[in-house]
C-alpha cells in the first residue's frame, strides 16, 4: 500500500481487464498510482500493474475500506460484462453488473467524496 505517496492515486476498477490493465500501465508512466480493483471474474492476477484490491463493483464495504485506505483522486472505470453474444443470451447477468454495479459504484464514490469519474 502506498498511502502516503506524493503520486495521486486513481482507483481503476476492471484494471486486471484488456483495457483496464493497459490503462494502469499507462497511469503508472504518467506519473500516477494506479490501484487495480477488480473481482477477477473474467480479469487476470498477472495482469495487474501495481496493488490489486480484489472485489466486486456492487460490494460497498470494501470499496469504503479501499477509499479510506487510499487518498484516491478519481475512478476510471472498466469493470464490466463485455461479451456482446453473451449479453444476448443473458441480459438480466448484464443489467446487474454493468448497470446496478455502476449506480453501486457512485454510490460508494459519493460516500467517500469522489466525484472524479472516467467511464468506459
Ligand atoms: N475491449 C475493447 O476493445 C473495448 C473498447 C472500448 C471499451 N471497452 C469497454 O471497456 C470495459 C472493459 O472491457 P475489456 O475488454 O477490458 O473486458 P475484460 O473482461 O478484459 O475486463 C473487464 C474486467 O472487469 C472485471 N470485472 C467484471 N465485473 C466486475 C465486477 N462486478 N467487479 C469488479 N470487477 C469486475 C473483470 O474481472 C475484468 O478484469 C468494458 O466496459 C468494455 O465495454 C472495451
Amino acid at each position: 500500500m502506498e498511502k502516503m505517496s506524493s503520486r495521486p492515486a486513481i482507483l481503476v476498477t476492471g484494471g486486471a481487464g484488456y483495457i483496464g490493465s493497459h490503462c494502469c500501465r499507462a497511469l503508472d508512466a504518467a506519473g500516477y498510482l494506479p490501484i487495480t480493483y477488480d473481482n477477477l471474474s473474467t480479469g487476470h492476477r498477472s495482469f495487474v500493474a501495481g496493488e490489486l484490491v480484489v472485489g466486486d463493483i456492487a460490494d460497498k464495504v470494501t470499496l469504503a475500506r479501499t477509499f479510506a485506505e487510499h487518498d484516491i483522486v478519481a475512478v476510471m472505470h472498466f469493470a464490466a460484462s463485455s461479451l456482446v453474444g453473451e449479453s444476448v443470451a443473458d441480459p438480466q447477468k448484464y443489467y446487474v453488473n454493468n448497470l446496478a454495479g455502476t449506480l453501486s459504484l457512485l454510490e460508494s464514490m459519493r460516500a467517500a467524496g469522489c466525484n472524479r469519474l472516467v467511464f468506459s
